[in-house]
């Protein structure tokens, strides 16, 4: 069942190694060997920048200086994830072949500047990133030091170039065949938007077409694919030369701009890059929305372990507050990732540069240089209990239940015209879902609409507006077979194309599924206010007799499912505001506002009880969070975080034994910012 990432049999640590920032001071680069060491640090990303190192002129490349740097770390204990430098190209590239640079959404052409802005598309590119990525593999692929590929860095944006558009049109035509389907497709008569020719399509410039919505998702699936297809080619000699070290990309989380979730068969493990602003606001709640983004990067392979790839030791110099992170809060953070899944803490970056945009980004050494300071012994003590976590490494992170929160559903949201115009609140209606069950230590995956979701007790599908073909069907099966669904107001109203479904909401069969066909739905102004009012019945106990509502009131009449709560107010009393129907083997509970936090606090304790999703039933303080990890068959590493300052005890359902000391726990008393590792 455990399934190590890399060849190496402890927790990965350490960060973004940037020697090719350091070659005229080669004392620091001795030094920084000695303090890997000492820091406990065994993994170092090498080269994510260091294309003008590596090939200062056109193909003459300089490998010596990292050949050295390599073996230093590996003779002082530290493999190399290696590098493709793809994420910033040379000024000799931009110079000779300008046509590399992005064009940017107003059209024009990036100068040679700052990073990430490649064409995804040019010919030049690819193979100046074929060449470099051969050279770098033929070299290294084959050095036992080298254990991982970190391929490019934050694949992100898009290029607006002449090369794209053509691109675009391509794809088009492969997906559509003809600009009479294409036409159908995007409900082109609307404002005479009829496209008479293929290069008449161009993608959403700033100042183009953002009002056809198939054009602008299907803008975002064509940028999710290129980049896709540039990383397909980026990995191509790398497993060529060596199939056996794995690659992945650092990614970013929630960020929206990439459908990440095809990138998985690509990657031979999913990464991200984790920056919190811890101690802005109430710590308890960020961890709440950490551990989220944690989770959704982990189910894009579900229950596999993921990396850690970057987090910051300290204080984020691109943040609106630089915050110092305070005493503790690095170990916490960091055990977080580990409780979720990482099989890894990494760090951008290793030492703080002299000059440019992350000269005060927080790094294990500062501008000091030495290891005689507060982060580093923090880093250092981290660094030591990990070496105590090996029976972690490879173990999968097990759910039972799982969260819709589909990428494309999000595009289509953003992109459409109606509710809350700022933000739909999708987002937010799924941490409403997540949250309570986090609180009560359930195991949760967040996944997408291509995923699996028979191996699922219970699955949540907030505001899931856009029907992906099988979704319905998949959705209906897991119910049939015995399945618990909870669904939320306006769900199943477009197709893939965001073409509206005709005959009824919600549509594609999730009406009969739903046992409910919905009418309209209502957005209410900040400070409007409805309520819900709990009818008494078997599905009911629990619940309060009475939960405010506000935001989003959907009207649905009932068509076969029982009315759980019913509006109190407003021209909607009466009507349904919770249903629940039964179909087939399962269940499917519709949720047609939104309530107050407590309701989902009530709501999912009583169907979590029920269908025993727990894995330990214990009483959690307020703020201590609870993960599972399943370190073999049949025994489970239960991580207990308490994100209080002040300490905090859980009383135990059995006496347990701390899987680093080995002693008995009968009652965990954990310190303020505490993590306890139990069996
Ligand atoms: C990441 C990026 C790193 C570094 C870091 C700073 O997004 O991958 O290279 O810039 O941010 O927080």
């Amino acid at each position: 069942m455990k399934e190590t990432v890399t060849k190496v049999a402890s927790l990965l640590h350490g960060g973004d190694y940037n020697p090719d920032q350091w070659l005229r001071y080669p004392e620091i680069l001795e030094k920084d060997a000695e303090l890997m060491k000492k820091a406990g640090c065994n993994a170092m990303s090498i080269g994510i920048f260091a294309w003008a190192a590596l090939e200062p002129e056109e193909g003459r490349y300089e490998f010596g200086w990292l050949d050295e740097v390599i073996d230093r770390l590996r003779r002082n204990g530290v493999y190399t994830v290696l590098a493709t430098p793809s994420g910033a190209r040379p000024g000799w590239m931009a110079e000779k072949y300008p046509e590399v640079l992005r064009v940017n959404a107003d059209g024009r052409r990036i100068p040679f500047s700052t990073r990430h802005n490649h064409c995804l598309t040019s010919p030049v590119y690819r193979e100046k990133v074929r060449q470099i990525n051969t050279a770098l593999a033929e070299r290294y692929a084959r050095n036992p030091a080298v254990i991982l590929w970190h391929v490019s860095n934050e694949y992100s944006g898009a290029c607006y170039c002449p090369l794209c558009r053509a691109a675009f049109r391509e794809w088009l035509k492969k997906k559509y065949g003809t600009l009479d389907e294409l036409n159908h497709a995007w409900w082109t008569a609307f404002w005479s938007k009829t496209y008479s020719s293929w290069d008449l399509i161009d993608p959403p410039f700033d100042n183009g077409e953002t009002s056809v919505h198939g054009l602008v998702l299907d803008w975002m699936r064509f940028v999710t694919d290129q980049t896709a297809d540039f990383m397909k080619a980026e990995i191509a000699p790398l497993k060529k030369a060596n199939p056996d070290v794995p690659v992945t990309t650092n990614m970013m989380g929630f960020y929206e701009g990439l459908n990440y979730f095809k990138f998985k068969d690509l990657c031979d493990v999913i990464s991200w890059d984790n920056y919190p602003s811890w101690h802005e606001g109430d710590d308890r709640e960020t961890a709440i929305s950490t551990a989220m983004t944690h989770d959704l990067m982990r189910s894009i392979k579900p229950g596999k372990p993921f990396l850690m790839m970057e987090s910051c030791t300290s204080a984020v110099n691109w943040k609106p507050y630089a915050k110092l992170k305070r005493p503790g809060m690095h170990e916490l953070a960091s055990l977080q990732a580990v409780a979720r899944g990482s099989d890894s803490v990494q760090y951008f970056q290793w030492r703080k540069g002299r000059g440019g945009f992350e000269k005060f980004h927080g790094a294990v050494v500062g501008h000091l240089g030495t290891g005689d300071t507060r982060v580093f012994r923090e880093v250092e003590a981290l660094g030591e209990r990990m070496k105590g976590l090996d029976r972690l490494v490879g173990s999968p992170f097990l759910s039972r239940a799982a969260i819709l929160c589909d990428t494309e559903n999000r595009w289509a949201l953003k992109a459409m015209r109606g509710l809350i115009q700022e933000d739909k609140g999708l987002l937010a209606e799924v941490r409403r879902h997540y949250a309570p069950l986090f609180r009560m230590g359930v195991n949760t995956d967040i996944v997408d609409e291509e995923s699996d979701l028979s191996g699922y007790d219970l699955v949540v599908a907030p505001m899931l507006y856009m029907l992906r073909a099988g979704i319905a069907g998949k959705l209906r099966s897991f119910v049939e077979k015995g399945g618990t669904l909870v669904i939320t107001y306006w769900s199943g109203i477009v197709n893939e194309t965001d073409l509206t479904f005709l005959g009824g909401f919600p549509g594609d069969g999730l009406a009969e599924l739903l046992g409910i066909s919905m009418e309209e739905i209502d957005t209410l102004y900040p400070a409007d206010r409805n309520a819900a009012e709990v009818l008494p019945s078997g599905e009911t106990e629990g619940l309060a007799p009475r939960y405010e509502i506000r935001d989003y009131t959907e009207i649905s009449h009932p068509a076969g499912a029982e009315v759980l709560a019913a509006y109190e107010s407003d021209f909607i009393r009466g009507l349904p505001a919770l249903t629940v129907n039964r179909f087939g083997k399962g269940k499917v509970y519709y949720a047609a506002a939104v309530f107050e936090d407590v309701f989902y606090r009530d709501f999912y304790r009583k169907l979590v009880s029920e269908l025993g999703l727990r894995p330990l039933e214990v009483d959690l303080p307020e703020g201590v969070y609870l993960s599972a990890r399943r370190i073999s068959d049949n025994t489970d590493c239960y991580i207990f975080q308490n994100y209080n300052t002040e300490a905090a005890s859980v009383v135990l359902p059995r006496p347990m034994k701390s899987l680093e000391s080995g002693e008995s726990v009968e009652t965990l008393t954990l310190p303020g910012y505490g993590t306890a590792f139990l069996l």
